[in-house]
């Protein structure tokens, strides 16, 4: 399928032994989508370089898009922008924070360095703010630029499912490559894609893989689930393929949440401190802490055996992580 090409891929494939020791658990591996390359990585620069394909093909000289102030795949949208020679205008919506920021930090700050223009709203992540990228995106055609808009739907787009099927692909030819099968996925479940993309590459390659999704609370399962379907469905039908998916398929867990989207739990900020430990792996308080809760979690309750090969996908979100540094001071600061 074509892509932009921006990404660096095959993203390591590499043992966790020292988590592993300490777990008494099964062999772990993680897929560094952290290391995607570009502006700091992550999953969503495997997806984006599927998504501005359309931008290139209409010749866009401006990427509109929106998710919250601590957005990744705003980030990652503005970092490929850039190296593609467009520029970026977001419509950031405050989502979990209360109010708009007074000082700029994690990817926000990314975003200005990389000289975004920047509108930040009163609005929760789940929240349709459709009406006001098109507001802005007509504003610039009146100025004489070519926008394209990535609206919500994008990150949910067949082409973000696709992107995961590939890296199915690619995952698992790196675990055959160490010798292993992989019995076990786990992945963070935002709004779906990423894990859709996971569990339809497993199938199409004929994979008994059980790919678990750790809900993280931006979207209630069941809606994830209908995401998912019809995401893969779509993908599917771009890789010419039969394989569909059914609601059986998916395995997502939700009981790793916390209260809300983007507020850690006490065992996430644990699980943060734990691998930085013991791996010197650097998780996100938004996403993969949570979702190495529910790995670790689902290890000491002996869902995975001694003898099972499980791989956590590490999807990135790592800056996120500077704008909850109050999270990880000293008892003396
Ligand atoms: C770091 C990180 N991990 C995981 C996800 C979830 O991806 P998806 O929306 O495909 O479930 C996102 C995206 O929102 C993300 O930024």
């Amino acid at each position: 399928m074509e892509r932009v090409g921006l990404g660096n891929y095959p993203t390591p494939f590499e043992r966790m032994p020292r988590l592993e020791e300490e777990l008494g658990g099964p062999k772990l591996f993680v897929k560094r989508e952290d290391l995607t390359g570009v502006a700091l990585g992550g999953n969503k620069v495997r997806q984006l370089d599927y998504i501005l394909v359309e931008a290139k093909r209409r010749r866009a000289d401006y990427v509109i898009t929106t998710c919250g102030i601590q957005s990744n795949w705003s980030r990652q949208t503005v970092a490929l922008a850039i190296k593609m020679g467009m520029k970026a205008l977001l419509v950031l919506r405050t989502a979990q924070f209360k109010s708009k920021p007074k000082v700029y930090d994690g990817n926000i700050l990314l975003d200005h360095i990389m000289g975004a223009s920047i509108k930040v709203i009163k609005m929760r992540i789940n929240e349709d703010p459709t009406d006001i990228l098109e507001a802005e995106a007509e504003k610039l055609r009146r100025k004489g630029h070519n926008p394209l808009v990535l609206g919500p739907a994008a990150s949910v787009s067949p082409l973000a499912t696709a992107s995961y099927a590939d890296a199915m692909r690619e995952t698992a030819e790196q675990a055959d490559a160490a010798g292993v099968g992989l019995d076990g996925v786990v992945v963070a479940a935002g709004a779906g894609p990423t894990q859709g993309g996971l569990i339809l590459g497993a199938k199409m390659l004929g994979l008994k893989t059980r790919v678990v999704g750790v809900n993280v609370g931006a979207y209630a399962t069941e809606s994830m689930k209908d995401v998912i379907l019809k995401s893969a469905e779509g993908a599917s039908r771009l890789f010419g393929s039969a394989t569909t998916l059914s609601r059986n398929d998916i395995i997502i867990r939700d009981e790793f949440a916390g209260k809300d989207y983007g507020i850690p739990t006490r065992a996430s900020i644990e699980a943060i401190r734990t691998v930085a430990q013991k791996e010197a792996l650097i998780l996100d308080p938004v996403y993969t802490s949570k979702t190495m809760v529910g790995l670790i979690t689902m290890i000491k309750a002996g869902e995975f055996k001694k003898d099972e090969n499980v791989c956590f996908v590490h999807t990135g979100g790592i800056p996120a992580l500077f704008a909850y540094k109050r999270h990880f001071q000293p008892r003396h600061a």
